[in-house]
């Protein structure tokens, strides 16, 4: 899997991802991360980059041409007259507080492809027409605006990357995880047993694993609802899974809020 970021900060976007996990990853060969300076395409020696808006307004826009020869050289084309788009091997990403909200099945979709490019605006953003010309999709982090879309694509690799087959240690770690089978995970424990007089559950200690399983779905299940009643409402409970949901959450141990 291979990810070209097109910024005017690659020390941003390096420094996150080549840390932990996925600096590890890099490592390994798994995944590979470029940077490409938008301003090594700048539009004369000063290395101007931006302008003012047409129109009128505060702010400076990124020209369409650094952006385009930028995005070129990702797709390793450098003459416009040849460029090809393959978007089943090469899709380019715009990160964007417009663009279609990130969530794991968006991620899902976007480990499919083996190569993205993910153009980063800064300042007002990027010239229409260059966004037209390159981006397939727009995608959004959230619904805040950041100053920038290096963190918002070192979210997307760090999303994408878990699910590249060898990058986690355990390949079904990730399918335990919340949102991947569309609820919240389970609270989880560790070591201690009993801390600041809180135990953990006694079902999680006595080995017996379809108890262990089954208490540990019911668990998600109450967090969904609590937490994300939204995520909760789309699942395809069976009548059993209710009642056994009721049940689980009216005893004392495990009340529901
Ligand atoms: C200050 S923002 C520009 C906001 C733009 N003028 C608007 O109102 O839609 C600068 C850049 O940060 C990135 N960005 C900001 N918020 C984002 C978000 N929620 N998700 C992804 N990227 C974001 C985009 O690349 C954007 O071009």
């Amino acid at each position: 899997m291979r990810f070209s970021v097109l910024t005017l900060f690659p020390e941003l976007v390096e420094s996150i991802v080549q840390t932990s996990i996925t600096g590890r990853a890099i490592k390994s060969g798994r995944i590979e991360l470029e940077t490409i300076q938008i301003r090594n395409f700048a539009v004369n020696a000063y290395g101007q980059v931006d302008d003012a808006l047409y129109g009128g307004g505060t702010g400076m826009l990124l020209r369409p041409e650094p952006v385009y020869a930028a995005w070129l050289a990702a797709t390793g084309q450098s003459c416009p007259a040849e460029v090809v788009q393959h978007p089943e091997l090469t899709r380019t990403i715009f990160l964007s507080p417009k663009g279609r909200v990130l969530n794991q099945a968006l991620v899902e979709e976007l480990a499919a492809c083996p190569h993205l490019i993910l153009v980063c605006g800064h300042y007002e953003g990027i010239d229409q027409r260059v966004l037209d010309a390159v981006v397939e999709e727009e995608v959004s982090i959230g619904d805040y605006v950041l100053t920038g879309g290096e963190i918002a694509a070192a979210v997307l690799i760090d999303a994408v990357s878990r699910l590249v087959p060898g990058v986690l240690p355990d390949q079904s770690a990730h399918e335990q995880e919340s949102h991947s089978l569309g609820r919240l995970e389970q609270p989880q424990y560790t070591r201690p047993s009993s801390w600041q007089g809180q135990k953990v559950p006694d079902v999680l200690l006595s080995g017996h694993q379809a108890r262990i399983d089954k208490f540990q779905y019911l668990s998600s299940l109450k967090d969904t609802l609590v937490k994300r009643p939204d995520l909760f409402n789309q699942l395809q409970l069976s009548a059993a899974d209710y009642q056994e949901l009721i049940e689980f959450a009216c005893q004392d141990q495990n009340p529901l809020v």
